[in-house]
C-alpha cells in the first residue's frame, strides 16, 4: 500500500473513531489533510468550532492568518500537510486532556512516519510539547530543534497573532526563515550543503529510544496560570 493509500485509510479511521468521549460531541473529525508528498508537516492542537463544522483543519480565523503565514514562507496549502495533535474539537476549545493526546497518538505517529517530512512546524504549546518539552514558547519560537533525528521547528500558535497583535510580525518573521526547507526534497541536496541563515545552536537530541518522544524536561511555562495553550 502506498504512502498516499494508507494516509487516506487514517483519515477513514479518524473520521469514525470512537477512542475517546470527544467523538460524542463532534461534527465532524479533522483528520488532516495535504498531499503524501510534502516537505513541511504542521501540526496544531485540535479543531475549533469552525473546524468541527467543516472537517478540514485550520478554516477559521487562525487558519486565515495561517494562510498569509505560508505565504510569507513562499508555501501555499496545496504543498503542506496540516493536522493537529487531537483530531476531535474539545468543548469550548478547552486544552485536550491526557487521554485524548493519547488516544490520538498512533494516528499522529503514523502520519508522521508516512509523510516523513524534512521538517515539522509545531503550532502552539500542545504540539510542541510531543517534541520539545524544554523552554518556553516565548523563547523557543522559530527554533530548529533535532529530536530523535527529526527536524522540529516550534513556532507560536496563528492564533496567538489574534490576542496579541504584536506577534503577528514575529510569526510573519519565523514563518518567512522556513524557506530554508524548502526544495531539499527535490533537488536532493544534503542539508547541510544549504545554508542556513541565522542558525540556532540545536539541543542534543534525546536520549529516548522512541522516536518522536519529547525532550524531557520540566517546561519553565508549566504553571497553572501560564497554561495558555496558544502560547
Ligand atoms: N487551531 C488549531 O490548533 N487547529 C485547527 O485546526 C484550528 C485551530
Amino acid at each position: 500500500m502506498s504512502a498516499a493509500q494508507r494516509l487516506q485509510e487514517i483519515r477513514n479511521e479518524v473520521s469514525t473513531c470512537q477512542r475517546c468521549p470527544l467523538a460524542k460531541g463532534r461534527l465532524n473529525a479533522v483528520p488532516g489533510e495535504g498531499p503524501a508528498q510534502v516537505e513541511i508537516m504542521f501540526i496544531g492542537e485540535a479543531p475549533g468550532f469552525h473546524e468541527n463544522k467543516q472537517g478540514k483543519p485550520f478554516v477559521g480565523q487562525a487558519g486565515q492568518f495561517l494562510d498569509e503565514l505560508l505565504k510569507a514562507a513562499g508555501l501555499d496549502r496545496s504543498q503542506v500537510y496540516i493536522t493537529n495533535v487531537v483530531k476531535c474539537r474539545p468543548p469550548n476549545n478547552r486544552d485536550p486532556l491526557p487521554e485524548e493526546l493519547a488516544a490520538c497518538q498512533t494516528f499522529l505517529d503514523e502520519q508522521i512516519s508516512l509523510l516523513q517530512p524534512t521538517v515539522i512546524v509545531t503550532l502552539g504549546r500542545i504540539s510542541m510539547v510531543k517534541f520539545v518539552d524544554a523552554g518556553r514558547i516565548s523563547a523557543i519560537h522559530g527554533k530548529t530543534h533535532k529530536v530523535n533525528g527529526q527536524k522540529v521547528v516550534t513556532m507560536y500558535h496563528p492564533a496567538a497573532a489574534l490576542h496579541q497583535p504584536a506577534l503577528r510580525q514575529t510569526l510573519l518573521e519565523d514563518f518567512a526563515r522556513l524557506k530554508k526547507f524548502i526544495g531539499i526534497k527535490a533537488v536532493g541536496a544534503p542539508e547541510s550543503s544549504l545554508p542556513e541563515p541565522g542558525q540556532e545552536p540545536e539541543p542534543k537530541p534525546s536520549p529516548s529510544v522512541e522516536p518522536l518522544t519529547p525532550i524531557h524536561a520540566e517546561p519553565e511555562d508549566s504553571t497553572p496560570s501560564e497554561q495558555l495553550s496558544l502560547f
